[in-house]
């Protein structure tokens, strides 16, 4: 009996203690993540991002003279960064009023690529987004591909094969989520990246700084599906975001600023195009509320 009692309550604080764990080992990582962030990255120095292009400078409005002696693809072209997002993103809207799934997943993978270099603080979105894009991708490409074509028609077979969670009821394996679901999920992440990208873009000198406005587009977009603890990282990943100058030229690097920011305001009209024509098509079909 007693030895009974002692398993039961061993069992019971295990139960809890498995959880706790979890949960201080995420606190633990993303304390780690944020610290990197504040004291190695300060600056958004070369070695911070070892892999990604180099800090570019925007270059000043400024007379012929400072033109540079070589000259860089258009950011816009098929070479440039923006145009290599913007491209699949427009043919991914298809002429039926539909979204072709692949050509929004190879949009969502240059996205990612060029937020990555923006620094660690991405990192929680593009890493959750990275995995999200690969498992929609395993079913584009998958033994159901034929399913998966397009958002109306995944949407048509998974409710026809009872694949679609109940609303508001969280999976209980986020690994096995439906096609539907992951796609709602990088459909609001792709909200707030719309959102940040044309405030960066549109934002005035001495205005609140790309950081500020970002992290309003996250309240707006991302928060309200967020728990707690991850809401307080990106609140401190806010506060050490990299500013617009480093945004724009990652976006169009060489361009000048004006010429960057113009560039910028269309990949986030581009962004907000397909963002328009998802959220039609999700809330057509009752899909907005899958948890
Ligand atoms: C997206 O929808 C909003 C609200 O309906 C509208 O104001 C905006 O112009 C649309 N944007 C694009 C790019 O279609």
């Amino acid at each position: 009996m007693g030895v009974a009692l002692l398993t039961q309550v061993s069992r019971r604080c295990f139960r809890h203690a498995i959880p706790l764990a979890v949960l201080s080992l995420l606190l633990l990582y993303l304390c780690a993540r944020s610290f990197r962030v504040v004291s190695g990255c300060r600056s958004w120095a070369r070695s911070c991002n070892p892999e990604g292009p180099p800090p570019v400078q925007v270059r000043r409005q400024s007379g012929p003279l400072e033109a540079p002696k070589w000259k860089e693809p258009p950011c816009e072209g098929p070479q440039g960064v923006l145009g290599r997002v913007m491209e699949p993103f427009r043919a991914s809207l298809n002429p039926e009023g539909d979204v072709a799934l692949s050509q929004y997943l190879a949009g969502w993978r240059a996205l990612v690529r060029f937020l990555t270099p923006l620094g660690s603080i991405f990192a929680f979105a593009t890493d959750e987004a990275s995995a999200k894009v690969t498992a929609l991708e395993a079913r584009v490409h998958g033994p159901e591909a034929a399913h998966y074509s397009s958002l109306a028609a995944m949407a048509a077979w998974e409710r026809r094969a009872g694949l679609l969670e109940r609303p508001g009821v969280a999976p209980r394996d986020p690994a096995r989520s439906s096609g539907s679901r992951t796609l709602l999920l990088l459909h609001r992440a792709l909200r707030w990246s719309q959102l940040c990208l044309h405030r960066v873009a549109a934002a005035t000198p001495g205005g609140p700084d790309a950081g500020v406005q970002c992290g309003d587009a996250y309240r707006t977009a991302l928060a309200p599906h967020h728990p707690w603890l991850v809401r307080q990282a990106a609140r401190l990943a806010f506060l050490a975001f990299p500013g617009r100058g480093r945004w724009l030229g990652l976006a169009c690097p060489g361009a000048g600023e004006a010429e960057a920011r113009a560039a910028l305001a269309r990949a986030a009209a581009t962004l907000e195009a397909v963002y328009n024509r998802t959220q039609g098509l999700l809330a057509e079909r009752g899909l907005l509320g899958l948890a």
